[in-house]
């Protein structure tokens, strides 16, 4: 039985309109989980429940074997981090930290001792005296980090805790959050809608739409084997091809014929451009003539229009590649084994070899 364990967690918020749809997902001790989806699919909502904020209307939630429902919020010890840090503006960094220490009653030295530890964690010892308000949105949210560990949670759960900070600091704390979950060794529940973010910071990914999971996997699974044609496209950059006879030639042509499903894609660096008539293994080439080059430093992006529609080449070391100059003709390498296809459902059509 895994650590924490959601099992059809439904919240029905109206009689016809429910945030959450059976969401069954579980969390292993020591992991970094994240929830993943666009603005208001539920990611809040499942939050609060297992933080005790709210109920499900249906469902189970067990935390070490617990069943969590007969416990009170204070009683879960779960911690939580916000988007908008949440800190005390009227007590020092000191007194937000040992906050969260008042209800448990902790003794007054281990109160220091535990305070200064989470502080140190932080990176905030030499700031203790100081009042939020003189601080960055950085250092609140180290604040909001360390009141949330103060405790000694099992679960640590963190609601897009970097959304509120520029880009060069989101990258930098994330890097922090995720150094800091593996040194303490707790179960974490990261909420985001960037799905650079999940790549970057997570064991494992759940990705979520309109309350229900699309797919629970690690990045490079979700990133490299999109189960539907959702996650494919919220993660990632997805060409797709325009359906018609073209496309239907050359996916007989490379025995997909019988495949013909409604939505077949391709993730831009897998293909490859070439100057004059390329060739590959196992695949089919397309001739196209290019629209736009972009040079980005350590890749170049090139939008090349063929018979099957627009479709952008991602190209690393852009150096002296083919394609810089727009209307030449090139050759698109469409290697097989990198062709998505997804039913009308949506979901993943699998190809075999
Ligand atoms: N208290 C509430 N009453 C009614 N609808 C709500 C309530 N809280 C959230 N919702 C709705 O539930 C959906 C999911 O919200 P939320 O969990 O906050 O999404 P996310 O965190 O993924 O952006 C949204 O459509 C939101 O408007
Ligand atoms: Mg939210």
């Amino acid at each position: 039985m895994a650590y924490l364990m959601v099992e059809k967690a439904t919240k029905q918020f109206t009689p016809t309109f429910k945030a959450l749809d059976e969401v069954s997902v579980s969390v292993e001790k020591g992991e970094f989980f994240t929830l993943l989806g666009p603005s208001g699919c539920g990611k809040t909502t499942l939050l609060r429940a297992i933080a005790g904020f709210s109920d499900l209307t249906i469902g189970n939630i067990t935390l070490a074997g617990t069943d969590l429902r007969k416990v009170p919020p204070h009683q879960r010890d779960i911690g939580m981090v916000f988007q908008d840090y949440a800190v005390f503006p009227h007590l020092s960094v000191f007194d937000n930290v040992a906050f969260g220490l008042k209800p448990r009653k902790v003794a007054e030295a281990e109160r220091k001792a535990r305070v200064e530890e989470a502080l140190a964690t932080v990176r905030l010892s030499a700031l203790a005296e100081r009042m939020p308000a003189a601080m960055s949105g950085g250092q609140q949210q180290r604040i909001g980090i360390a009141r949330a560990m103060v405790i000694k949670p099992r679960l640590l759960l963190m609601d897009e805790p970097l959304s509120n900070l520029d880009a060069k600091l989101r990258i930098e704390l994330r890097e922090e959050i995720r150094d800091i979950q593996k040194q303490i060794d707790i179960a974490a529940i990261y909420v985001t809608h960037d799905q650079e973010e999940a790549l970057a910071i997570s064991d494992r990914i759940c990705v979520m739409s309109g309350g229900h999971v699309e797919q629970v996997g690690s990045p490079q699974d979700i990133y490299g084997n999109p189960q539907t044609l959702f996650v494919a496209n919220f993660v990632g950059t997805l060409n797709k091809f325009k359906n018609g006879t073209e496309l239907s030639r050359l996916l007989q042509s490379v025995s997909l014929g019988d495949l013909m499903g409604e939505t077949w894609t391709i993730r831009p660096e897998r293909l490859v451009l070439a100057d004059g008539a390329g060739s590959l293994g196992s695949g089919f080439v397309l001739n196209g003539t290019v629209r736009k080059y972009t040079y980005l430093g350590r890749e170049a992006h090139v939008l090349v229009e063929t018979g099957v529609g627009d479709l952008v080449v991602h190209i690393s070391n852009p150096g002296r590649s083919a394609g810089q100059h727009t209307g030449e003709p090139v050759s698109v390498l469409v290697p097989r084994e990198a062709l998505m296809g997804f039913d009308s459902a949506g979901k993943r059509i699998a190809i075999g070899g």
